[in-house]
């Protein structure tokens, strides 16, 4: 397997300042020196300094949760994506409750992963149909669609890190999101191989499109974990609800390794 498996905890619009502290110790010695696996966790913008310190000199990455594209001025309420580099090697684009709450668009997405890159930030890019898109028999339309849209235009680095490790894709069904009712691991497997896959190869080569790392997200647990990590598709997890339980987080992340 020539791709490194990753996890990543969503912490969402969870944990103040001090939660954030807590939560990060209790985690950190399950999961630091763990190899074989990539981790990272994104903690609102707030608590990103404080969860920044406490990560240093371990292997476990950070990453923002959003960022708007612009690099400064009147954008009340943004945070750009300098700022999120200072503190960040991640950043997760296209969540669909920002889409979904907030109104993104596939090109806002793309505007967003264009400035990741700029600023050597790592875009954790999400898509995911509906459970009316799903039930529609749409998943495959849509899903390629988001690929195409949101990777419109984008040009990996040749000169540095351009080998496909510098963009991660998470596919999460929307009705899987938070509800206890994951996807089987075939079915998102399947999506993997043949929407998500077959769309980045068109993008960037077929090479390109089998180093870069495709995600599941949507009610992974401890439990149902190890079923995803054995699809040959997969290759690891954006975790919501489980990452905010150090357990849950650590069985996950030990699962992925290969
Ligand atoms: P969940 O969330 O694991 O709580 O379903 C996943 C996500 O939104 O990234």
């Amino acid at each position: 397997m020539i791709r490194k498996p990753l996890i990543a905890g969503n912490w969402k619009m969870h944990m103040t300042v001090a939660d954030a502290r807590h939560l990060v110790s209790e985690m950190v010695p399950g999961l630091q020196s763990k190899s074989g696996v990539d981790k990272v966790v994104c903690p609102p913008h707030t608590a990103l300094l404080a969860v920044s310190s406490l990560l240093e000199g371990t292997d476990i990455a950070l990453g923002a949760q959003n960022m708007y594209w612009e690099t400064a001025g009147a954008f009340t309420g943004e945070i750009s994506p300098n700022m999120v580099a200072e503190f960040c090697e991640y950043v997760i684009l296209g969540h669909s409750e920002r889409r979904t709450f907030f109104g993104e668009t596939d090109k806002d997405v793309n505007r967003k992963v264009q400035a990741a890159f700029a600023y050597g930030l790592t875009p954790i890019f999400c898509i995911g149909e509906t459970l009316e898109e799903y039930e529609a028999d749409r998943t495959y339309e849509v899903v390629f669609r988001q690929v195409k849209m949101g990777l419109e235009a984008i040009q990996f680095d040749n000169s540095g890190d351009g080998d496909g490790s510098n963009l991660v894709v998470a596919y999460e069904p929307i009705w899987a999101i938070g509800t206890g009712r994951a996807a089987t691991p075939t079915d998102a497997n399947q999506v993997i191989a043949e929407v998500i896959r077959p769309a980045l190869g068109e993008l960037f080569g077929e090479g390109m499109a089998q180093r870069i790392r495709v995600l599941y997200g949507g009610s992974v647990n401890g439990e149902n974990a190890q079923g995803f990590f054995s699809q040959s598709e997969i290759d690891g997890a954006l975790v919501g609800g489980a990452s905010l339980k150090v357990a849950d987080f650590i069985q996950i992340t030990l699962a992925a390794v290969r």
